[in-house]
């Protein structure tokens, strides 16, 4: 919540952003002048005739590639650290220590990290390249890019766009799977329980700040559970993003690449929902970190809703309770979906000492997305 105030209400001269947000060359072929002369049709035609994307689609192949270009630069920072640098994810020389408690979770943990960084540098370099080659803008952060790297072995020097050393995490996908009486998009203000209720109250780190954090054993196996359950948490949010922007796609094309690309994310939530079972069950739970109090709860016997092996989405409602429960991605509604993922990864941390600049281009980028309708230009 503290966040949200940074994030101020559509800018009155928000068209500069785009501009100093955007490549160049892509800026110049906004929609803008396009339909401000009335000529609708004409327009409509000429962009059927040329191939061009909707002022739509290209808004919502742009949200994802800024969301794509967040997702690339955490991971990278995962990587550096605990994956494995390599010539398809340069930098860094890894943290053994912290690699170490990673593993302590899945001895491949390393190779899942760094796939799934590989996976996101490959989402947005895909839809900047194909909103290229539609003469659209494309999405570049590269100058917010200004917050400080982990001091710790093995991370570079280098500016980052985000934050993973204050992270408060939301949880509650834990049990919003698990349960099989509500669904968000049904059950607006059904509060799921928490999880790892400590991660929701705090700011804690994902990585290591410093060497100073490698120790004790304890500490540095918080800041790797945290890791852990922040996997899950960013990519079941990936998870339910596309298949919400997807259903607002007007091109056949567009609608493929949000489908093809949205359930990739889902195979990482899947994967990093399976390994964080096990930060929250024995040998390793509970565990509480000695220098903060944060603890891991053993959720072992913690009746079904919590119980760690059932990371299948359980049936629920979907659409209405007179049809019968399914199980399924969720939330998806798409009205204001956008903006939710802006609030959700704002909520989380992942932006703490990001300028007010920076708000305002990703509150942009995400209320264009949310004006796509399907069937207009
Ligand atoms: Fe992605
Ligand atoms: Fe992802």
């Amino acid at each position: 919540m503290r966040e949200q105030s940074n994030i101020p209400k559509r800018s009155s001269n928000r068209r500069s952003f785009l501009k100093n947000g955007l490549t160049a060359a892509g800026a110049a072929t906004m929609a803008p002048g396009l339909l401000a002369n009335g000529s609708t049709l004409f327009a409509q035609a000429q962009e059927q005739a040329t191939g061009a994307l909707s002022k739509g689609d290209a808004a919502l192949l742009r949200f994802a590639a800024a969301a794509e270009i967040i997702e690339s630069d955490f991971w990278r920072q995962y990587n550096e650290l605990a994956g494995i640098q390599d010539n398809e994810v340069q930098g860094g020389s890894g943290n053994p220590i912290y690699t170490e408690k990673l593993k302590t979770l899945d001895e491949d943990m390393d190779v899942y990290i760094h796939d799934n960084t590989d996976d996101e540098i490959t989402h947005f370099r895909f839809l900047n390249a194909y909103l290229a080659s539609k003469g659209a803008a494309s999405a570049n952060l590269d100058k917010f890019r200004t917050l400080p790297s982990s001091k710790a072995t093995g991370a570079r020097q280098i500016g980052r766009l985000t934050n993973l050393m204050q992270l408060t995490l939301d949880t509650s996908w834990w049990t919003r799977y698990r349960g099989f009486a509500n669904n968000p998009d049904l059950d607006p203000n059904f509060r799921f329980p928490q999880a790892v209720p400590d991660l929701s109250k705090g700011q804690f780190p994902a990585i290591p700040r410093t060497d100073a954090d490698l120790s004790p054993d304890a500490h540095i196996q918080a800041i790797a559970n945290t890791a852990a359950l922040h996997f899950p948490t960013i990519e079941q949010g990936g998870n339910s993003l596309y298949p919400a922007l997807a259903q607002r796609a007007n091109s056949v094309e567009v609608l493929r690449i949000l489908i093809s690309i949205g359930p990739t994310e889902t195979m990482h939530f899947q994967t990093w929902a399976d390994k964080a079972t096990h930060t929250v069950s024995p040998p390793l739970a509970p565990l509480t970190d000695p220098t903060n109090g944060l603890t891991f709860p053993d959720l072992s016997n913690a009746g079904k809703l919590f119980t760690p092996n059932l990371i299948m989405p359980e049936p629920c409602p979907f659409l209405s309770r007179r049809l019968p429960k399914c199980s399924i991605i969720r939330p998806t509604e798409t009205k204001g979906a956008a903006i939710g993922a802006v609030k959700f990864l704002t909520d989380m941390g992942l932006f703490i000492g990001q300028s007010k600049a920076f708000f305002e281009l990703l509150q942009a980028l995400a209320q264009d997305a949310d004006a796509a309708t399907r069937g207009t230009i």
